[in-house]
């Protein structure tokens, strides 16, 4: 079993992909660290422990990051498809157990550098965390296995017209990363964007079979929904798109994304184009971009991870 470190902001999409990870053999989730973004920390800390509860794994370790980008406030970053409480429409039982008392940067830190296998570390959320563990400790992150991020898009956004939600965020942070990374050895990443994303959804008849597949299953449907409507009234879609769970999926099962390597520029200006990430597909290589999912495939992988699961 490969160890996988998640960095995320639970968020519906994000509670789908810590299930994900604790209900597949393959891996071994090793900690979960949270960041400010969909909601504010308090609410995704929490939001990571009762998940963890839910599924019988509160002795995963959860600890609290970066409520602040890297570098600047461009307003509000909450996302309202997740609602006030970042899960949508479901309310967990609390957890009797609360993060620990290392903060994310020291949790990474400590876990990379104690794990006798190299870590992947997925990133879900915004990438304040990470470009911390970067700028901070480089010679650790030169370390990890693998960084599979969900975040950005060759094509449009869904924050902004360029920008995508988690690289819109922080993108001092995601320049950090994923532009400059400037490590001692550098770190093969992935970014799971929008382009594939948006291709890997449940519609209604998914959510309903979702929801009759198991007792954790069933939660997600409920939270799917509440996601889902949030696509229908923003997007006009009747799909609901597994974000952050595909690129779980990804580092638990390499190669359900086809990527090819690019350069990546993140956009950190402060015009409308702030987080936007250029992709170059014929330059100097920094990160691979994912440009094709086999969607069968990663659906079936999500379900069947999801259906194995029950309420503890
Ligand atoms: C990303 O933004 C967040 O709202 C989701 O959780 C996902 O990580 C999609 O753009
Ligand atoms: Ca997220």
């Amino acid at each position: 079993t490969r160890p996988v470190l998640l960095d995320c902001d639970p968020g519906i999409d994000d509670m789908v992909a810590i299930l994900t990870a604790v209900a597949s053999p393959e891996v071994e989730l090793v900690g979960v660290t949270t960041v400010g973004g969909n909601v504010g920390i308090d609410i995704t800390t929490r939001n990571a422990l009762d998940v963890l509860a839910l599924a019988g794994r509160a002795d995963i370790p959860v600890a609290r990051g970066a409520d602040r980008p890297y570098l600047r406030s461009t307003g509000d970053r909450t996302a309202s498809v997740h609602g006030d409480r970042g899960l949508g429409g479901i309310t967990l039982p609390t957890s009797a157990v609360g993060p620990v008392d290392a903060t994310a940067l020291e949790l990474i830190v400590e876990t990379v550098r104690s794990c006798a296998e190299p870590v992947t570390l997925v990133a879900t959320g915004p990438l304040t965390n990470v470009a911390h563990l970067f700028a901070v400790h480089p010679e650790v992150a030169s370390r990890l296995a693998r960084l599979v991020v969900m975040g950005g898009s060759i094509g449009a956004g869904n924050r902004t017209p360029a920008a995508e939600f988690n690289i819109w965020a922080d993108p001092e942070a995601a320049y950090r990363v994923l532009t400059e990374p400037g490590l001692p050895r550098p770190v093969p990443t992935t970014l799971v964007g929008l382009d594939v994303t948006y291709r890997t959804t449940y519609g209604p008849d998914d959510l309903r079979r979702l929801r009759s597949a198991g007792s954790v299953a069933a939660l997600c449907a409920d939270a799917l929904e509440y996601y889902l409507a949030g696509y229908r009234r923003d997007h006009g879609m009747d799909a609901v798109p597994l974000h952050d769970p595909l690129a779980m999926a990804e580092a638990i099962r390499p190669g359900l994304v086809t990527a090819e390597p690019a350069y990546i520029e993140v956009d950190t200006t402060t015009g409308p184009s702030r987080g936007n990430t250029l992709v170059d597909l014929r330059g100097q290589p920094t990160a691979e971009v994912a440009v094709d999912v086999d969607v069968p495939s990663a659906l079936e992988f999500i379900t069947c991870r999801l259906a194995s699961l029950t309420i503890r």
